[in-house]
């Protein structure tokens, strides 16, 4: 589904990723693990179209879309869920679960979506008329990925979905991304300094260090290699 060649990405002198490879297949749960200051953000906004590379490729379903304009991504049903949520505060659950289905074909669909939505998170139902910015941490996640699932995604990015949010929470949003994959057989990239719950809920992992893939493989593997444990997993 997605495949990143050799990425090149700088911000200024500041090279983020220096030659990062990975790719994630049809309904797989891939995860990017790694300290603050990896470059996952960074790896993530490239293939939005945020950023542009120095240099490598990402195809996309087959198709190049290394230079393509964000919204062009976007439309072709690549969906990226920011670090720090980003929900529009002013507005409703409601209102910005409707902001995730503008780009439908059909328009009747979002009712069956928000049902879905609501299936998944029974929480923004009972939240529907509270405006976002009233909603706890992980509520606000649950808000940012069932907005991204509005919109029907083909394949699914989520930056640091546990970042500031109640352990608890953290639990349930981690057990429905399973659960949405399964469902749709979506394929999701995670990122996450996380490593112990990505590794739990991946099936391959790529450990980005200084903009470096520094280890991959199958993340049950990955989970019982002593180096990873000892830097990622406290030992
Ligand atoms: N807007 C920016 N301007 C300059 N440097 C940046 C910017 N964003 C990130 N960086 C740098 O790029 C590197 C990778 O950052 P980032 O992709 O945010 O890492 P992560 O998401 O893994 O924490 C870091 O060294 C960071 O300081
Ligand atoms: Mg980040």
């Amino acid at each position: 589904m997605l495949t990143v060649t050799d990425l090149h990405v700088s911000y200024g002198v500041i090279k983020a990723l220096c030659g990062v490879s990975f790719t994630v297949g049809a309904g797989q749960i891939v995860t990017l693990v790694g300290g603050n200051g990896a470059g996952k953000t960074t790896a993530l906004r490239t293939i939005s179209g945020l950023l542009r590379p120095g240099a490598g490729r990402i195809e996309f379903l087959g198709q190049n879309i290394t230079r393509l304009p964000a919204h062009e991504i976007v439309a072709l049903g690549l969906c990226h869920v920011p670090e720090g949520r980003m929900v529009f505060a002013n507005l409703t659950v409601e209102e910005n679960l409707a902001m995730g289905a503008y780009l439908l074909r059909d328009p009747a669909k979002a009712a069956t979506n928000r049902d879905y939505v609501f299936g998944i998170f029974p929480r923004l139902k009972e939240r529907i008329r509270q405006t976002a910015g009233t909603l706890s941490g992980g509520e606000q996640q649950m808000l940012a990925i069932g907005r991204a699932l509005m919109g029907e995604p083909k394949f699914l990015m989520l930056d640091e979905p546990s970042l500031g949010i109640a352990p608890r929470l953290v639990t349930t949003i981690f057990a429905k991304i399973v659960e949405i994959s399964r469902d749709r057989g979506l394929p999701i990239l995670l990122v996450e300094q996380n490593a112990r719950l990505a590794l739990e809920i991946s099936c391959t992992a790529y450990v980005l260090e200084s903009g470096h893939v520094a280890m991959e493989g199958p993340s049950a593997d990955l989970r019982r290699d002593p180096r990873l444990r000892a830097t990622y997993l406290g030992g």
